[in-house]
């Protein structure tokens, strides 16, 4: 039986709590970032592994060349393989994460956390969840992706740097709080994205995503080509686009250029 309240981050244990065997994780205690990992290891024909930990990042990536700070012992900091047969679904997969994360944190704790279109979750106003999917190619070709999940667990004062403490949040701000492990939580975020993954083309994730938004009925702004633009967030299209009104016009917005903010 699995040591439930362990947090040192431990393959065996996250092993236990996955529901697909198949799914053999390897832990670090540091590594440069979990999806460069998992990278070198798609190019060089070892992919034994497909579920990547660390207890810490030296050089955590995000999203738009951003880095993401992934401090010692705070978080969870995880990818995960994914060959898919088609590419019919793949720009569903982090919307997809985004529920599967908020999925397995709302049933671990009592914290309710949101998304914020596209992939970023919050909780308390902060951003607590970066998702970061990249499609790299194995030594035939063949197009592999890699989903990283980086989500804070707990912040103390000085976790973050200057640059992003005013944003950044966790779940917790105190460790009394933790209920949870990470060994727990990294297998409940890997079992919830697999449920959705494997039947991802019936969309039906996109209901709690929208269940979920911290978007949807608000007032946003938005960037497109350097302009910024005021609307309403109105609904989810059926690719995970957002859908926003502004002045009678309605138009979905779907890129990853996209920056959007909260009125
Ligand atoms: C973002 O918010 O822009 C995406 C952040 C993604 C961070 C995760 S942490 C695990 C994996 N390894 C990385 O280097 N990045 C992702």
């Amino acid at each position: 039986m699995p040591k439930r309240n362990s947090n040192r981050l431990d393959a065996e244990i996250i092993s236990d709590f996955l529901k697909d065997k198949s799914i053999r994780p390897f832990v670090y205690d540091v590594i440069d970032s979990t999806n460069l990992e998992l990278k070198r290891r798609i190019q060089n024909g070892d992919i034994k592994y497909r579920l990547i930990a660390a207890d810490k990042q030296t050089l955590g990536r995000g999203r738009l060349g951003r880095s993401f700070e992934s401090p010692e012992g705070t978080g969870i900091y995880m990818s995960l393989l994914l060959i898919p047969d088609n590419m019919d679904n793949v720009l569903l997969i982090t919307s997809a994460a985004a529920v599967a994360v908020c999925r397995a944190v709302r049933k671990l704790t009592a914290v309710k956390p949101l998304i914020k279109w596209v992939n970023d979750i919050y909780f308390n106003n902060r951003k607590i969840c970066g998702i970061l999917a990249e499609a790299v190619p194995d030594r035939n070709g063949k197009i592999n992706i890699i989903l990283g999940i980086g989500v804070n667990i707990i912040a103390y004062e000085d976790t973050f740097s200057e640059e992003v403490k005013d944003v950044a949040g966790a779940l917790y701000t105190s460790k009394d709080e933790i209920r949870v492990s990470r060994n727990e939580l990294i297998s409940a975020v890997a079992n919830e994205f697999m449920d959705i993954y494997a039947n991802i083309g019936d969309r039906e994730f996109l209901t709690d995503y929208k269940r979920f938004s911290m978007v949807i009925g608000k007032t946003v702004r938005y960037r497109d080509n350097g302009i910024w633009h005021e609307a309403q967030a109105v609904d989810i299209d059926g690719n995970g686009g957002l859908i926003v009104e502004s002045g009678g016009e309605i138009r979905t917005l779907s890129t990853g250029e996209i920056t959007l903010r909260l009125v």
